[in-house]
C-alpha cells in the first residue's frame, strides 16, 4: 500500500492531511517535532492510527526532513510515494517597522524555508521512482494576496512563488505538484466547532480529491468554502 509522508503533521492542515491520506487508504509517516507533539496527531486523527508511524525529526533545520528521507532509503522506515508539506502557522499583526531582523528570519524559517527544505529533500526520492505516479502538496493561505498582515504575507508570497516554480520544474515528470490555496479558516475539529471555522475533516476532503484526480497536475487549487473541497476549482500553472 502506497504512503503519503507529511510534514507539518500535527498542525490543523497536517491533520486534515492525515485524515485525507487515510481516508484514500493510504498509510501515512509522519513526521513530528516530539512525543509530546505527537500526541496532537492521535487525539485529532480519528482513527487509523495503526496506519501511522511516526517519526522524530527538526523540520526547520535544513538536514531533517532529509535525515528521515535517508532512514527511509536505509530501510528503517516505510517508503513514501506521496508528500504533503505544511509547516508554519506563525502568525502575528507586527508590522514591518518593529520587526528585527532575527523575527523576520524565524518567521521565513518557521512558514517558508521548512517547506522548501521538505521539497528539496524529497523530490530526489520521488523523481528516482520513476515508474511510480507520485505526488507533492503544500497549502498556502490568501493572506499573501491581502497583504494586511505583513510577515504572514511576506511568507506566503514566498510559498506562491516556490508553489509556481515547482508546477514548472515537475510538469514532465512523474510527480504531481499542487498548491491548495486556502482562503478561509481551517482547525482541528473540535477548535473548528468552538470558532466556527472549517473542520479539518472536512477540509480533508480536498486533498482526498487531488490525491486521487490524476489530471491535477501543476495546479493552484482554490478552497474557499466548504463545497469547494468536493467541486475542487483548480488554475492550471
Ligand atoms: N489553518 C489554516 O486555516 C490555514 C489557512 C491558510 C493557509 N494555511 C497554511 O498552512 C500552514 C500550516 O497551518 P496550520 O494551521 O496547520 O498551522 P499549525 O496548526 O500552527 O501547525 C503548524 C505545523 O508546523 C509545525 N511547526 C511549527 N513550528 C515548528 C517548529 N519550530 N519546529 C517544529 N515544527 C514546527 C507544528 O508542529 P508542532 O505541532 O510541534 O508545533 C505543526 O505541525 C500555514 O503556515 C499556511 O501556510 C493554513
Amino acid at each position: 500500500m502506497a504512503t503519503v509522508l507529511v510534514i507539518g503533521s500535527t498542525g490543523h492542515i497536517g491533520i486534515a492531511a492525515i485524515t485525507g491520506a487515510l481516508r484514500s487508504g493510504y498509510n501515512v509517516l509522519a513526521i513530528v517535532r516530539n512525543q509530546e507533539s505527537a500526541k496532537k496527531l492521535i487525539k485529532h486523527v480519528p482513527g487509523g492510527h495503526d496506519r501511522i508511524t511516526t517519526v522524530e525529526a527538526d523540520v526547520l533545520s535544513d538536514k531533517g526532513v532529509e535525515s528521515v528521507v535517508e532512514k527511509v532509503r536505509a530501510g528503517s522506515l516505510p517508503a513514501f510515494q506521496h508528500v504533503f508539506s505544511s509547516v508554519g502557522g506563525a502568525y502575528t499583526d507586527q508590522s514591518m517597522l518593529d520587526t528585527t531582523t532575527e523575527e523576520l528570519r524565524q518567521f521565513m524559517t518557521q512558514n517558508f524555508e521548512s517547506n522548501f527544505f521538505a521539497y528539496r529533500a524529497t523530490i530526489p526520492y520521488l523523481l528516482q521512482q520513476k515508474d511510480q505516479k507520485c505526488t507533492w502538496t503544500t497549502c498556502t493561505g490568501a493572506q499573501g494576496d491581502m497583504g494586511i498582515r505583513a510577515l504572514p504575507a511576506i511568507s506566503q508570497g514566498a510559498l506562491y512563488s516556490m508553489s509556481y516554480s515547482a508546477c514548472k520544474a515537475l510538469k514532465n515528470t512523474n510527480v504531481r505538484f499542487n498548491e491548495i490555496y486556502l482562503a478561509g479558516r481551517v482547525e482541528v475539529d473540535i477548535e473548528a466547532e468552538q470558532h466556527g471555522v472549517m473542520k479539518s475533516s472536512i477540509f480533508a476532503r480536498a486533498y482526498e480529491n487531488v490525491l486521487s484526480r490524476e489530471d491535477v497536475k501543476s495546479t493552484r487549487v482554490r478552497v474557499g468554502k466548504e463545497e469547494d473541497v468536493n467541486e475542487l476549482r483548480i488554475e492550471q500553472k
